[in-house]
C-alpha cells in the first residue's frame, strides 16, 4: 500500500517538478543555485562523520525497542546495522541539511528523532550551531551521546524521552529557532501537532524541514495541510524533504523543484 502511496507521488514529482528556469522569486531562485543544487562541499567533518556510519553498518550489536507509535519502516529489527542502513538519512540529504543550515547562518537548530546521532554530527559539525535533539529510545540516547562525546560535540543537547511528553516542555523555555528538522514520528496526528507547537517558537526567517512528506497517505495529507495553512508563505517539495518557511516577507507560493 505504502510502496504504491510512494510509486504514485514519485510520478506526479516527477510530472510537476520544476527547475531554475522557471523560478520567478530571487529567494527561491538563490536558495535552489546555493543549497538544492549545489554540488556538496568537501567539508573535512564530513569524511569523520561517515566512518562512524560505516562503523554502525559494520555493528552486529542489537538494541531494545521501544514502541513510540511512529510507523517506523524497520519492520521491527533491532539490529544496529539495519538502523543505519535503512532507518537514518542518507549521506546525501545530510549534506543538503548542512548546507541549508548554512544557508540560513542557523544558530539554534532542533532535530526531532536522533537515532544513532548521524544526522545530528552533520548538523552540529560548526561550533556556532546549538542543536537540540530529541530521542525516545533510551537505548539509542545512550548511543547517540557516546557518539557526540567521541566526537566533541559540545553544542548538541539530547533530550530523551517521548516527544509527545518533552517538546511541549522544551517550548516553554524555547526561542529563536532557526531550523527544524521532524524525523521522528511520521503519522499525522504527530506530524501536524509538533508543527503547530514548534512553528510558534521559530525566528521569521526559520525554516521548517519533513522527511519522507510522500512515505505514507498519512505524511500526504500533513504535508498538504501544512501547505495550506495561512500562516506558511512558501512550500518547497524535494520528493524526499518537504521545506516550509513561514516567514511574511514572502509572498505565498508553493514550488515541487529537481533535487
Ligand atoms: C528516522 S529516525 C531518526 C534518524 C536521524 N534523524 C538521522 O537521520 O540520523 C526516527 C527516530 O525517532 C524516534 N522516535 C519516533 N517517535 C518518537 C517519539 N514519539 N518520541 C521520541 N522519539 C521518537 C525513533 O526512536 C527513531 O530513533
Amino acid at each position: 500500500m505504502s510502496f504504491l502511496h510512494q510509486f504514485k507521488s514519485l510520478i506526479s514529482y516527477w510530472l510537476n517538478e520544476e527547475n531554475e528556469h522557471s523560478l520567478h522569486s530571487p529567494f527561491v531562485y538563490d536558495l535552489y543555485q546555493k543549497v538544492i543544487k549545489k554540488k556538496p562541499l568537501a567539508k573535512s567533518c564530513y569524511e569523520k562523520i561517515e566512518q562512524v556510519r560505516t562503523q554502525f553498518l559494520n555493528s552486529d550489536k542489537e538494541i531494545e525497542l521501544t514502541d513510540l507509535g511512529s510507523k517506523s519502516t524497520l519492520k521491527g529489527s533491532n539490529k544496529i546495522s539495519t538502523i543505519a542502513s535503512q532507518g537514518i538519512t542518507k549521506r546525501k540529504y545530510c549534506h543538503f541539511l548542512d548546507r541549508l543550515a548554512d544557508y540560513l547562518e542557523a544558530k539554534n537548530i532542533v532535530e526531532l528523532g536522533t537515532s544513532l546521532g548521524i544526522n545530528t554530527l552533520y548538523l552540529s559539525c560548526e561550533a556556532s550551531r546549538k542543536v537540540t535533539t530529541f530521542e525516545g529510545n533510551p537505548s539509542l540516547v545512550a548511543i547517540a551521546q557516546a557518539v557526540f562525546e567521541g566526537n566533541k560535540r559540545n553544542n548538541v543537547s539530547t533530550i530523551e524521552g517521548d516527544i509527545n511528553d518533552t517538546l511541549p516542555k522544551y517550548l516553554q523555555q524555547a526561542s529563536g529557532i532557526d531550523m527544524v528538522y521532524f524525523d521522528a514520528n511520521h503519522t499525522y496526528e504527530a506530524t501536524m501537532n509538533y508543527f503547530k507547537l514548534i512553528r510558534k517558537k521559530c525566528k521569521d526567517k526559520a525554516c521548517l524541514v519533513f522527511d519522507d512528506i510522500h512515505r505514507n497517505a498519512e505524511m500526504e495529507k500533513a504535508w498538504k495541510d501544512i501547505k495550506d495553512d495561512f500562516e506558511v508563505t512558501l512550500s518547497i517539495d524535494l520528493f524526499q524533504f518537504g521545506l516550509i518557511f513561514v516567514d511574511p516577507e514572502i509572498r505565498k507560493q508553493n514550488h515541487i523543484l529537481t533535487f
